[in-house]
């Protein structure tokens, strides 16, 4: 009996040590994660402790020295290893042939001992043991060993400095925080259409001139005339890199293992250059076009002396070269650029870019260096070594590797950090689209569809930071943090080893001390995100809520009040028959902590009706094809959710209910994002029928909202009154009809 109870209570220590040991395990707050993971017995705690380098340069040893000091108050070099309180940091030969960046860390009692073959691996190793630190509050340290490697041997962040200019002071903070996360590539986007931003002594009107404008912010400048003017011009907005500033940068990366890639746009998005350079231009006028003309050698002269001075800062091995969204009519009416196209054999105007691609890319290689542009180099052939960067979606960077070339992956569906990262209500204005850290968190930049072999080629992935909206360092960094926390995980953790809830647990803690690091993170989900899933075989809709903010509580009210600390506590998914009224608010800590959002969910009389389109929608907006304006879904915040569906010019569509119906609403929401293009129609009519023959108007509705009202809307356009009957409705919604804009519906709702 008594070996009964000591078993039993044996096994009860055994797991509640085990349980002790996961509690543990779960309070080290590790971005990105690492691979391997074991927990020891016992603790290291050292007050000051001695460091002691082996194999490590004196240069390399300052540097991680530097690392180490923000975690501990004092802490001291020492040649001899003393036999407690120690850190140790040791380069070792590579004999297992680890990949760049791998190291083991051990927490040991009595020392730490940080193992790589690489300085890399070592600064990566001391990076893991200050977010231990931080996440033991600086006491003891739980006894364990870890075995880290990186995924993908790039990991980016793209910055735009043309559109708003940030100082070198600013780009240093950013590398500091993005090497504490493992990320080792800072794509420079020195060039575009709103600003050139660095120093060219042989064509000094690039940054006297094409480096300024007399309105700070793009939105302003882009939608006036769209001039530049002299830097000494009173209020002139800009700035430029010297070559002092780039060196310190450079120096600056280099100690945190980061390699910089500046990139110079060609041939489109060069106005800048243009205007004040006009002769190297299809029409020689300045203000008049974005592209250089390739018929003209002077265009390869400059461009050759611009990669030289380039090539003469920068030490990487890639040079982009841009080459996306180049508009190529003012090639087919250039004497020049049809002169080269007869000399060359060029069949087409992108056969006319890939000339200029193709011979950029000769001279980079003479330089012994590689080309890496946006994913419109494979248009009209790619050049045989250059590397692509897919960002309109993942087509670009597959079809490079299926050529046996490398891709670097940056589809804008998980990697653009100018879109929305939250409710678009509640935050500033963004140039569109909806990418929460969630989202990021979820990709995974190796398709099922490649093979191992083509796999390889995926070198890795990267955020991209398009600034038009982004007029401040502080802005950016806004849209930057937490969700590049995410991409670090998504660039560093095998999929195997990435778990949402215990990496938004971190995401967390992590804001927190970004903030003490005096970086203006989001502050993740300043709301509550509803979802739906629509059950047409129990006729109801499924409501359920989720946060990115931990921990806390969602409560609800289903009467329209403002839900308080005593309201329902949301936990399984809410069922709604007909229609309801949730109002939602994140609480924690006994209190309120954001405000609350009222969400109307019906299962309306619609659901499920034959919808025929008079008019089709758009290719790029499907969503759920003829299903979806009834298909009882709403759209969220994103007109890409695969919800909202697009419509690139008039929409006009009739649902039939299948027998005649009494009817008091027939509504559908518009969506208008000035970023994007995106506007509420003109009018939308409503037509009834009896017999799907004769139809009678039901109301017209003209749109009261200006173009330029800033922001997201989403309003109802639709018919509210006395009951009707009717089997047959037709919608019609009309927009000024103009290139490139759309119009976005999610659902006829019919009740
Ligand atoms: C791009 O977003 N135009 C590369």
């Amino acid at each position: 009996m008594i070996r009964k109870i000591a078993l039993f209570f044996g096994v009860v220590f055994f797991f509640m040590f085990l349980s002790l040991r996961g509690q543990q395990h779960a309070t080290l707050q590790l971005i990105p994660y690492p691979q391997k993971l074991t927990l020891g017995e016992g603790s290291f705690f050292s007050e000051s402790p001695e460091v002691v380098f082996s194999g490590v340069s004196s240069e390399e040893a300052g540097i991680l020295m530097n690392e180490l000091h923000s975690s501990w108050q004092t802490i001291s070099r020492k040649k001899k290893l003393p036999e407690r309180d120690v850190i140790v940091l040791r380069k070792i030969r590579d004999e297992k042939g680890a990949v760049s960046g791998s190291y083991e860390l051990e927490i040991r009692p009595e020392k730490i001992i940080i193992t790589a073959n690489s300085d890399e691996g070592l600064f990566y190793g001391v990076q893991t043991l200050n977010q231990i630190m931080a996440s033991c509050k600086r006491k003891a340290l739980p006894c364990l060993k870890i075995e880290d490697s990186p995924r993908f041997p790039y990991r980016g962040l793209h910055l735009d400095v043309s559109r708003h200019f940030f100082d070198a002071g600013f780009i240093k903070k950013q590398m500091d925080v993005i090497a504490s996360y493992k990320l080792n590539r800072f794509h420079w986007h020195l060039t575009d259409g709103a600003g050139w931003r660095i120093e060219v002594k042989k064509y000094p009107l690039l940054t006297e001139v094409a480096a300024w404008r007399p309105v700070p912010t793009w939105k302003e400048w882009w939608q006036g005339d769209r001039h530049y003017c002299q830097k000494d011009t009173p209020g002139a907005y800009g700035g430029f890199y010297t070559r002092k500033d780039i060196k310190d940068v450079l120096e600056y990366a280099r100690s945190k293992h980061i390699t910089v890639i500046p990139e110079i746009e060609m041939p489109g998005h060069s106005e800048e250059v243009l205007a004040v350079y006009p002769e190297l231009s299809c029409s020689g006028e300045p203000y008049k076009n974005a592209e250089f003309c390739i018929g003209n050698d002077n265009t390869f002269k400059f461009l050759e002396t611009i990669l030289d001075e380039v090539i003469s800062l920068f030490p990487s091995k890639y040079i982009h070269i841009g080459g996306d969204e180049a508009n190529k009519e003012a090639w087919k009416k250039c004497p020049k650029c049809q002169q080269r196209m007869r000399d060359e054999g060029l069949k087409n105007v992108d056969e006319l870019q890939s000339y200029l691609v193709h011979r950029i890319e000769k001279y980079l290689n003479s330089k012994g260096r590689e080309l890496l542009g946006w994913d419109e180099i494979l248009d009209g052939g790619l050049s045989p070594n250059a590397t692509v960067m897919s960002w309109r979606g993942e087509k670009g960077g597959i079809q490079a590797v299926r050529m046996g070339h490398d891709a670097i992956m940056t589809p804008g569906e998980y990697c653009y950090f100018d879109t929305y990262q939250d409710n678009p209500f509640g935050e500033p204005e963004a140039i569109g689209g909806y990418l929460p850290m969630k989202k990021v968190y979820s990709y995974n930049p190796v398709s099922d569809s490649l093979t191992v072999e083509e796999s390889k080629h995926i070198l890795g992935v990267q955020a991209n930071t398009w600034a038009e909206y982004m007029p401040s360092g502080k802005h950016v960094e806004y849209m930057i943090y937490p969700r590049l926390l995410a991409l670090s995980e998504v660039a560093w953790t095998d999929p195997d080893n990435k778990s949402w809830d215990r990496f938004r647990l971190a995401a967390n803690k992590h804001v927190a001390w970004l903030w003490k690091r005096g970086v203006n993170a989001h502050p993740i989900a300043k709301g509550v995100n509803m979802l739906q899933f629509v059950d047409t075989l129990n006729r109801e809709v499924r409501v359920s809520f989720e946060c990115d903010r931990v921990p806390t509580e969602i409560r609800y009210t289903l009467d329209g009040s403002e839900p308080g600390l005593q309201s329902a506590l949301y936990a399984t998914p809410l069922s709604v028959k007909d229609s309801a009224v949730i109002t939602v608010a994140l609480f924690g800590d006994r209190k309120q902590l954001t405000r609350s959002q009222k969400y109307k969910v019906y299962y309306h009389k619609g659901v499920g009706a034959k919808v025929t389109y008079n008019l089709p929608y758009s290719d790029h907006y499907i969503a759920a094809r003829e299903k979806a304006l009834t298909d009882g879904y709403t759209g969220g915040n994103s007109y890409g959710d695969g919800k909202w569906q697009g419509f690139s010019g008039d929409m006009d569509c009739i649902i039939d209910l299948g027998k005649i119906t009494d009817v008091h609403t027939i509504e559908a929401n518009f969506m208008q994002q000035p970023g994007p293009w995106i506007w509420f129609p003109e009018w939308t009519e409503i037509w009834v029928s009896d017999d799907g023959k004769e139809y009678i108007r039901l109301n017209r509705i003209d749109n009261t909202v200006s173009r330029d009202t800033e922001g997201m809307m989403i309003r109802n356009f639709g018919y509210n009154g006395d009951d009707i009957k009717t089997r047959y409705i037709r919608y019609k919604a009309h927009q000024i009809p103009k290139d490139g804009a759309y119009m976005f519906i999610d659902e006829i709702n019919i009740r």
